[in-house]
């Protein structure tokens, strides 16, 4: 979900819904502003998109201070009725909320028996909740205060309170949420990019803090009412790098960047004398550590599977790869010595956060690979290395992927430096062919726009296959394809489908094959025929010098541990045709959100 919020002099519905609009790769399943002017507060919600918003929105309306909200239903189904924000039975206070709030209904039970509720959601809660305080006495700001301790959970909270509109509330535990300041105004946004529009000045704010707002201040205070001073960061986004330029789909645009991506990470990562280097106590951290324990989520778990193979080729360390909301109750025995490397895109996704926090009482050092800088698990690991992949807005991550492997593989090979182990290829250099190949497959849109129409434009399903490090590419294409064309999809070992999976094919079910390593090649290939014999429709997708005459696509060649940077390609353009074709929503698909802050 996203939040913004704006007070100043000028008027806050058009500021909202462009900050709504940046935002809505967080959540798309309802969204609603509050806006607040002397006649009181105006509430517009709608369940769907910003531009369904935008409809109903009453131009007429002018107002200087306001809040907003794109949802990701978690509490109450997406409906206008559960669309934030919500206001309290009286209506004098009106609320936002990313999070969730455990205790709920214990709360509502425990102090909320009489009050009538309109919406489903726990958010509804914590308005009602900050009501009852104020009806039995406290000023607002001790009732929003006096809530936020009875709260177990995760939230972002901006709250109106319609007696005084010179003023919004803030809080905020475990969801991100930052203060932005300008001259004369002041806004509050869970990503900068909501308001890059008007300020790159920006508050980070801590767990379990409440910010009061104006036009004029920002009063960052502790549960206890304690101020806490800040200084302000500036927010290095480019504008520009936000927007889709002639493209018409960010995953597009976001696609054709990564020959780019490699090329920054490369230089990112290099010295004056042409050495990979990173951060001496990063690497000092690797070295030391017994083993590596890898915690992310979604495309970025399929990195870690894929920076597995590196590390414990190039550098030698073991390591175990965790989904981030599993580690809680399947934790792994842990080594004497772990390291803890979290792979997220975003920064932000509560899963893995959970983990961090989890491990960091425990005493175990911890590395976060994220492309946002000052982004919640940067913050919070003990280190940090950067992707450089530039904001990636698409909910279909690729170039996130593509630049968690480079960056995981310069790791392994530094590590391998340091251990004096022989690393007989030079990375900068195999990573500069890897940039050309990937160039030249998207320069072959043509190709794989006519697989996705000839294998997936009316399937119902489709299987990807692979063998060694092709296996964990697959997966990530299966997710891809899943994740924007709704088609049931599965990436398999290819020697495992004949053990149950293969009961699956039928006719023509479409079996997209990967071949890029040569010590598999033959037997990916009888994997193949095993289930060409029972109907299906190949696509197989091979590398140069391993291909064969039914091949349907050879990419170029590459360094063979580093293969998985060019093979998602194909993958990854074949989904977002395949989403075209079948006429689906390819940045924003639907139950999605791109960075989710619940775990
Ligand atoms: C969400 C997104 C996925 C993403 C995953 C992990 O589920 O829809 O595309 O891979 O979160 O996100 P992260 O930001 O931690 O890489």
């Amino acid at each position: 979900c996203g939040i913004v919020g704006y007070i100043g002099n000028n008027d806050s519905k058009e500021i909202l819904l462009k900050g709504l609009e940046k935002l809505e790769y967080r959540g798309y399943d309802s969204a609603g502003i509050a806006v607040m002017n002397d006649t009181g507060v105006h509430v517009f919600k709608e369940k769907g998109r910003i531009a369904d918003l935008r409809e109903i929105v009453d131009l007429g309306v002018m107002a200087n201070t306001g809040i907003g909200h794109t949802r990701w239903a978690t509490h109450g189904v997406p409906s206008k009725v559960n669309a934030h924000p919500h206001q309290s039975s009286t209506t004098r206070l009106t609320l936002v909320h990313n999070g969730v709030i455990e205790n709920y209904d214990l709360l509502k039970k425990e102090y909320l028996q009489n009050v009538h509720f309109e919406s489903d959601t726990d958010t509804e809660v914590i308005v009602q909740l900050i009501d009852l305080f104020v009806s039995e006495g406290l000023e607002v700001e001790a009732a929003f205060r006096k809530t936020l301790k009875l709260l177990k959970g995760s939230y972002a909270l901006a709250l109106l309170d319609s007696q005084n509109n010179e003023t919004i509330f803030v809080a905020k535990n475990k969801s991100p949420l930052l203060v932005g300041l300008g001259d004369g105004f002041n806004v509050v946004a869970s990503d900068a990019m909501a308001m890059l529009q008007v300020t790159n000045q920006y508050v980070e704010l801590m767990d379990k803090e409440v910010v009061i707002v104006t036009k004029d201040e920002v009063t960052i205070q502790n549960l206890e009412g304690e101020t806490i001073t800040r200084a302000p960061y500036t927010a290095e986004l480019d504008a520009s790098d936000i927007e889709k330029g002639t493209y018409p789909h960010y995953m597009l645009k976001e696609i054709d960047e990564q020959p780019a991506v490699i090329r920054k990470i490369i230089q990112q990562y290099q010295n004056e004398s042409g050495q990979l280097v990173i951060d001496q106590d990063i690497v000092d951290a690797v070295d030391q550590s017994d083993r590596v324990y890898i915690i992310a989520a979604g495309t970025s778990y399929h990195a870690g599977l894929v920076g597995k193979q590196l590390i414990e080729k190039i550098a030698h360390i073991p390591v175990e790869v965790h989904i981030a909301s599993e580690f809680a109750y399947n934790t792994p025995l842990l080594s004497a010595n772990p390291l803890f490397i979290f792979i997220s895109q975003s920064g932000e996704t509560a899963d893995s956060r959970q983990v961090l926090v989890h491990v960091k009482k425990l005493g175990y050092k911890t590395l976060t690979v994220t492309n946002v800088p000052g982004s919640t698990l940067s913050r919070e690991a003990d280190y940090t290395l950067l992707l450089h992949a530039g904001p990636e807005i698409a909910v279909a991550s690729t170039k996130a992927y593509t630049a968690q492997i480079a960056v995981l593989s310069i790791l392994s090979e530094v590590i391998a430096k340091k251990r004096g182990l022989e690393v007989n290829f030079d990375l900068i250099h195999e990573l500069g062919i890897v940039a050309n190949a990937i160039e030249v497959l998207c320069d072959s849109k043509d190709e794989f726009e006519a697989i996705a129409r000839e294998y997936l434009s009316t399937t119902r399903n489709a299987f990807f296959i692979g063998r060694g490090i092709d296996f964990y590419v697959v997966l990530e294409a299966s997710l891809k394809l899943k994740e924007i064309s709704y088609i049931q999809a599965e990436g398999f070992a290819g020697g495992e489908l004949k053990h149950g999976t293969i009961a699956l094919i039928e006719d023509g079910t479409p079996i997209i094959a990967l071949a890029t390593q040569e010590s598999v090649n033959l037997s990916i290939r009888g994997n193949v025929k095993e289930v060409v014999a029972r109907g299906a429709n190949p696509c197989i997708i091979s590398m140069k010098g391993l291909e064969m005459e039914e091949d349907r696509f050879v990419i170029p060649e590459v360094h063979e541990i580093l293969t998985p940077l060019v093979s998602v390609i194909p993958t990854q353009l074949i989904a977002y045709y395949a989403a075209l074709h079948r006429e689906c929503d390819v940045d924003k698909p639907r139950n999605l959100a791109k960075s989710v802050t619940v775990e």
